[in-house]
């Protein structure tokens, strides 16, 4: 099996700034600095610095000097880079006091992927070898078709997210690693669990990794959700973080790590990333990241805190026609257990957590929405008005009409 990242490369301008620009303002930076970068790039080097092969295919200018080097340097394979009569693709990133950042790009050289060129390195790679996308390069669609006739693994890490992506066939993907804001972009929803669970509704042999920052990560596969804490780290330049993650967690899928040992490493490496100036430069070599494992500590969050949030959105996504036998397969537990782990944390029974549940979904209809009320009876998953009023009233002493016009 081999791994092929067709990506792209950048020159990333740094702008150190005391925060990121508003519209209207003009700002002085305190420093500037170049670092190599692109998604495409920065993934590369963190698969080879994880300690797996990878192949780098894209396009990059005659005016690279530094580039080519990064990649070499790292033990990154460049047969299939291309140099094209364009300027390589640049970054303008603003990292703030805190280490956050805001980015545009120029396409430049990013931009010449042709169809060509896709055909042309396809033709070495076959079925079940990796093949991992972000969304940097043109004629994106064209490449993942072409190479999920191949039978070819497909990762996509949707980033930058752009409504196109969802012309795409997610048949097509074997893995889907993305961020909380790609997670709802994607899906159009207020939450990024609406992402999974829509995933693992319409497709469920979809693997996705959702990387939610220092609340950690999510992977789902085949039904099930594993979790990994975030680690502590101080944040100096989050530019390329996510970067770290997907190439860690590539080369961990290469190397048939464990689930939760891959996620570690992932998250590790990320943390490590964040600590250090610049994209690709940040990356730490897998020795690094097994050196520094042991003393990083975890980001302090509650898991059982999220474990509930994660149950209650499903509920609240799935109002209508949620199941017990759903909600045990979203917790990875028994019914039973499931039953008695509701009982445990939320103080009632499983079919009254629910009802619970419908009238405080329904109380929020009424009070931020005009829509009649029988449709929201409805849409709770109701379809007798008058037992729904008998609940109703039992949680909130009033009937839906009486909460509407503002009893409460
Ligand atoms: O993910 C970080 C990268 O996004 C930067 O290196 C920049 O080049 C942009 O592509």
């Amino acid at each position: 099996m081999k791994i092929l990242n067709f990506g792209s490369c950048n020159i990333d301008f740094v702008y150190s700034v005391s925060h990121i620009v508003r519209p209207g303002e003009t700002l002085t930076a305190g420093s500037l600095s170049q670092f190599p970068g692109g998604k495409g790039l920065n993934q590369a080097i963190a698969i080879a610095k994880a300690g797996a092969p990878v192949y780098f295919a894209g396009c990059i200018g005659e005016d690279d000097t530094m580039l080519r080097q990064v990649l070499l340097q790292a033990g990154v394979d460049l047969t299939y880079l291309k140099t094209v009569k364009e300027r390589t693709g640049q970054a303008i990133i603003q990292v703030d006091e805190n280490g956050e950042n805001s980015i545009f790009i120029y396409h430049g050289a990013n931009g010449a992927v042709s169809k060509e060129q896709i055909d042309r390195v396809l033709a070495d790679f076959e079925a079940g070898d990796i093949l991992l996308l972000q969304n940097e390069i043109s004629n994106l669609k064209y490449l993942i078709e072409r190479s999920s006739d191949r039978g070819m693994k497909i990762v996509l890490n949707p980033s930058p997210f752009e409504p196109m992506l969802k012309e795409i066939d997610p048949r097509d993907l074997f893995c889907v690693i993305l961020n909380e804001t790609e997670a709802m972009q994607w899906s159009d929803t207020q939450h990024p669990y609406d992402f999974l669970f829509w995933a693992q509704k319409n497709y469920p042999a979809l693997h996705v990794v959702l990387t939610l920052g220092k609340k950690g990560s999510i992977y789902l596969k085949d039904g099930k959700m594993y979790r990994q804490q975030a680690f502590k780290a101080t944040a100096v330049d989050t530019t390329a973080a996510g970067d770290t993650f997907t190439g860690y967690f590539l080369a961990g899928l290469y190397k048939n790590a464990e689930v939760l040992q891959g996620l570690k490493m992932a998250s590790a490496a990320s943390a490590i990333a964040v600590s250090k100036k610049g994209a690709a430069s940040s990356i730490p070599t897998c020795q690094e990241v097994e050196n520094a494992i042991d003393g990083m500590e975890l980001s302090p969050i509650d898991t059982l805190e999220e474990q509930k949030e994660v149950v209650r959105t499903f509920i609240a996504t799935h109002i209508k026609d949620v199941k017990l036998s759903d909600v045990a397969a979203l917790i990875n537990y028994t019914e039973d257990h499931t039953c008695r782990w509701v009982h445990k944390n939320f103080g009632m029974g499983f079919s009254e957590f629910l009802q619970a549940e419908r009238c405080r979904i329904a109380a929020e209809y009424l009070k931020n929405t005009d829509m009649p009320i029988h449709e929201i009876i409805e849409l709770v998953g109701y379809n007798n008005g008058s037992f729904f009023r008998k609940v109703f009233h039992k949680y909130y002493q009033m009937s839906p009409l009486e909460y509407r016009k503002g009893k409460v």
